[in-house]
């Protein structure tokens, strides 16, 4: 912003020009110091020949570079040929086809935004996307101009002998002074958001991968030397991926290397940059002791994303960056069906709908609600959303259920070969699909344009004397800040119905019996009117209605199901994730029961609750054929972010402090099934991170959990002994965080001991001290807010290093509702007190921080006012940057 209290401009999709002039050739010669890389970019620039007319000016991106020199076809140009601004580099009367060759330096030591070129420890980085290129030089920085880019990096060798950029190396040597260069070529056009460069002193593992084709491909994952021991996970996962995007989308790798980096300060998980992928420490490396469970996942899951996005997202890109879950959810639904085939399919989906139905309906019901494809944006990188990830994911799953997976394909092939080497919309990406398909997907692209979260109200009658079932779906969407009204959404309800001795055959009135999959036990109904009524006939019984199976659509379904309804889709149901569904709303009833208790003011101490969730959890545990992290996830009581987010307001005390009752009441009455399954496991097991052994830990560790609610000597002893004892980090976790929430008398020392041995065990392990970080920043204990306000002053904590502000200050405003919504107000302070410090250093980590504060709307009065206080508070600051003042003023307003 030049002027100080200007507002931050809103660009619009609308607006949507093509370039005017393309860039044919990059070439850029980095010569790396601390404060002042010299960047030479040399540009072959020509006009856009299906652009007509054309201005007299041409406009560079541009941001925080010092000019050293600008030349057009090796002329310096005269201070009247060009103008220099906050925003970049204008050329008066450009020649229709010229070099263009500038010449500027920039500064990465003192770059804490991690946008651009930056230093992470001792390594030279980039991070591009979506605008960081024009920190590095000035450029036609978006992703429909796209070039082939030849990369020189010049550093000191002894400190930088490993010099990185996309593609091929094609050239290096040394040069004077003791510094050496590197010359990589890369033979794919990209925009510049894809470009990287890393300098430093690195290790890498190779492997190699031969494609389809035959073609060997080199893969290399470079990490600092004491993580050499924890990139096998990462390289196993990478292979997986690779062969898995051939067999399921026909998809080869490109170029004749591919290579990884890990980096430790990085504001997201990872970065696909061409032919070099630069992670987040978190996201790539994995072994057994620093590793959970969770991570080796996470590792698996990001490795795959990152490289499927060769092909959705580099090879065909972008146009604009509304656009941008035309690369991601395709992306992020790619990645979800690796993982789901490389374990359990089911577990997977439940927990990737978990995510959903807490964090992304809650964006979609708040201030920053926005299409999966938005209209406007002020700051972009406010827009790496879960709604542009994983609702994005849902839609295009919805699209492949909707074609079946032989059409789906179909459209995807053609779609990247239609399209390959080109920049383009979420309505090519539909396109490419109807036309395989010969659908017509023009009401489904509502999906793409509205914001918000549908409502499916859904009510029945059985007509007994005819047989008949008759079902009615009411669709409706509550207004988002783009639009009021919304025109009905095309949504695939996939169904069956029980009756008492299991699935019941289906055979809608009037039509042919369900004719693809042979099955007649399911159907997928297709709803596309705001109210449809569905009459099933042939049933002897009244059935209950098995809805949304597998979640087929990301919607809120309304049906008035009865305890004995819920038990009974829990056991017979033949999708597990209705099973699933089934027992988070059988336990949601059961803790609103004791939510009404509490609010009447009754002691939760010893409550009754209601034996049918006792007897329904009792057979699960008893059922030796089910898939044991089924009945982990199963057992596990809807999160308290679910159960506010299902509230029309968030009553924090009430939801936490009944949910912990409920779960004291189950302990107790399921002590002695869950005894057996925590003594009966063999801890002395080698570690394996397979689908069948992390089901094995995740229902061990879920039984331990409740356990330690008795508050018994001898479980707070077996607890001990786990955390001791342990081989892997998943065990090792799980036991310190049961000894940290413990609130027996005999765990209060234990706790303190334990913490400070995993402390002095692991300080020299960043991402392991982040879980130590993470355990006592979203402790229940009442103490944690004191806790987390000395753990800023730790040695352990760096204000800088995004992972850890995520491990202590994101993770206690985003999953220690008890302890930030104190009724003071305080824990409101403390987040703001970062987010505006983090707002001069790291805009993109400062506005992802006020997350929390965005819902102020949805708690009663008192907390109310103390979040909007600190908005106000925030949106007073002076300098605020792009990025938290679109986050604060869309929340305000
Ligand atoms: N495109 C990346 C991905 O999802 C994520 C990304 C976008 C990113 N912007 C970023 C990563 C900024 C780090 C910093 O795969
Ligand atoms: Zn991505």
């Amino acid at each position: 912003m030049s002027a100080r209290d200007a507002q931050p401009r809103a660009i619009q999709l609308k607006d949507y020009q093509p370039p005017e002039y393309l860039i044919d050739q990059t070439h850029l010669t980095i010569d790396l110091e601390d404060h002042n890389t010299r960047v030479t970019g040399t540009l072959k620039l020509r006009r856009n020949p299906d652009i007509s007319g054309g201005e007299a000016e041409l406009t560079l991106h541009g941001q925080e570079i010092k000019l050293i020199s600008v030349a057009i076809d090796g002329k310096p140009l005269d201070k009247d040929q060009y103008r220099l601004d906050d925003e970049g580099l204008t050329l008066r009367n450009p020649p229709e086809q010229f070099e263009l060759e500038t010449v500027g330096e920039i500064d990465p030591k003192n770059n804490t935004a991690l946008d651009g070129l930056y230093k992470s420890r001792n390594l030279y980085c980039t991070q591009c996307e979506a605008e960081g290129f024009r920190k590095i030089t000035w450029y036609l920085d978006r992703p429909d101009v796209m070039s082939e880019f030849t990369t020189t990096i010049v550093a000191d060798k002894k400190r930088f002998p490993t010099l990185l950029s996309n593609g091929n190396l094609i050239e290096q040597g040394d040069a004077e002074k003791g510094r050496h260069f590197a010359t990589w070529h890369d033979p794919f056009k990209k925009p510049a958001y894809l470009f990287a460069v890393v300098a430093g002193d690195l290790e890498h593992i190779e492997d190699k991968f031969v494609t389809q084709s035959g073609r060997e491909v080199t893969l290399r994952i470079f990490v600092e030397g004491k993580d050499i021991d924890k990139c096998d996970h990462a390289m196993l996962s990478l292979k997986n991926a690779m062969r898995w995007d051939e067999d399921t989308y026909g998809r080869e790798y490109d170029l004749d290397i591919f290579m990884v980096v890990a980096v430790d300060d990085f504001n997201m998980g990872a970065m696909e940059n061409k032919g070099l992928n630069i992670f987040n420490t978190s996201c790539v490396l994995a072994k057994q002791e620093t590793t959970t469970d969770a991570g080796f996942q996470r590792v698996e899951s990001v490795v795959a994303h990152e490289y499927f996005h060769n092909w959705s997202g580099n090879r065909v890109t972008c146009r604009d960056w509304f656009q941008l879950s035309l690369k991601e959810g395709f992306t992020v639904y790619r990645d979800a069906t690796f993982s789901a085939d490389m374990g359990s399919p089911t577990v997977k989906r439940v927990e990737d709908v978990s995510v959903l139905r807490t964090a992304q309906f809650s964006e979609d019901d708040g201030p920053m609600a926005h299409p999966v494809r938005p209209d406007s944006y002020i700051e972009i990188s406010n827009f790496y959303t879960l709604t542009i990830y994983i609702k994005g994911c849902e839609i295009v799953r919805m699209l492949a259920n909707l074609l079946g997976p032989e059409l789906f394909r179909k459209g995807t092939d053609l779609y990247f070969d239609r399209h390959d080497g080109e920049a383009v919309t979420t309505e090519d990406f539909v396109a490419a699909l109807e036309d395989a398909s010969g659908r017509d997907l023009t009401q489904f692209k509502n999906w793409y344009s509205q914001a918000g979260t549908p409502r499916l109200e859904v009510t029945d009658h059985y007509d007994e004397a005819a047989g008949e079932y008759h079902l009615t779906i009411k669709q409706s969407c509550p207004p988002t800040p783009e639009s009021d009204t919304k025109k009905p959404f095309h949504i695939p309800v996939a169904m069956g119905l029980l009756g008492s001795a299991g699935s019941l055959p289906l055979k809608l009135k009037g039509e042919e019996p369900n004719p693809e999959t042979g099955d007649n036990t399911h159907q997928v109904l297709e709803l596309t009117e705001p109210e449809q009524t569905f009459v099933f006939e042939g049933l002897p019984e009244k059935p209950v209605p098995s809805l949304l199976r597998d979640f087929s659509a990301p919607v809120k379904l309304k049906y008035d199901y009865s305890r004995d309804d819920l038990m009974l889709l829990m056991s017979q149901d033949s999708d597990g994730f209705c099973r699933w569904d089934a027992s988070q709303q059988l336990a949601a009833q059961v803790i609103d029961d004791v939510m009404a208790a509490y609010n009447r003011g009754e002691d939760l101490g010893s409550v009754e609750i209601d034996q049918r969730l006792i007897d329904a959890y009792r057979r699960l545990l008893q059922d030796e054929s089910l898939d044991k992290a089924m009945v982990a996830l199963m057992l596990s009581l809807p999160s308290e972010a679910y159960l506010g987010e299902q509230a029309d307001e968030i009553q924090v005390e009430a939801i936490h402090h009944s949910r912990e009752a409920v779960r004291v009441a189950l302990a107790k009455a399921l002590a002695e099934d869950l005894r057996p399954i925590y003594q009966q496991y063999d801890h002395s097991k080698p570690y394996k991170p397979s689908a069948d052994d992390i089901a094995d830990r995740s229902l061990k560790n879920m039984a331990l959990g409740y356990l330690m609610l008795l508050n018994e000597p001898a479980i707070i002893e077996a607890c001990e002994q786990q955390y001791r004892d342990a081989n892997n980090m998943t065990d090792a976790l799980s036991a310190l965080t049961q000894l940290v929430e413990s609130t027996a008398p005999e765990a209060q020392a234990k706790r303190e001991w334990a913490l400070a041995d995993f402390y002095e065990r692991w300080e020299d392990e960043p991402l392991v001290v982040d879980q130590w970080l993470r355990v006592q920043s979203t402790t229940k204990q009442s103490d944690a807010l004191e806790k987390v306000r000395a753990l800023e002053k730790h040695p352990a904590f760096d204000r800088n290093n995004p992972n850890k502000i995520r491990a202590l200050v994101a993770a206690f405003a985003n999953a220690n509702a008890i302890n930030f919504h104190v009724p003071s107000g305080e824990g409101y302070g403390f987040l703001a007190d970062h987010i505006l410090r983090l707002n001069r250093t790291n805009p993109q980590i400062a506005a992802r921080l006020l997350t929390p504060l965005t819902r102020w709307r949805k708690y009663p009065e008192e907390q109310r006012k103390q979040m909007h206080l600190q908005l106000e508070r925030i949106k007073a600051e002076p300098k605020l940057s792009k990025d938290v003042y679109e986050v604060v003023s869309k929340s305000l307003a």
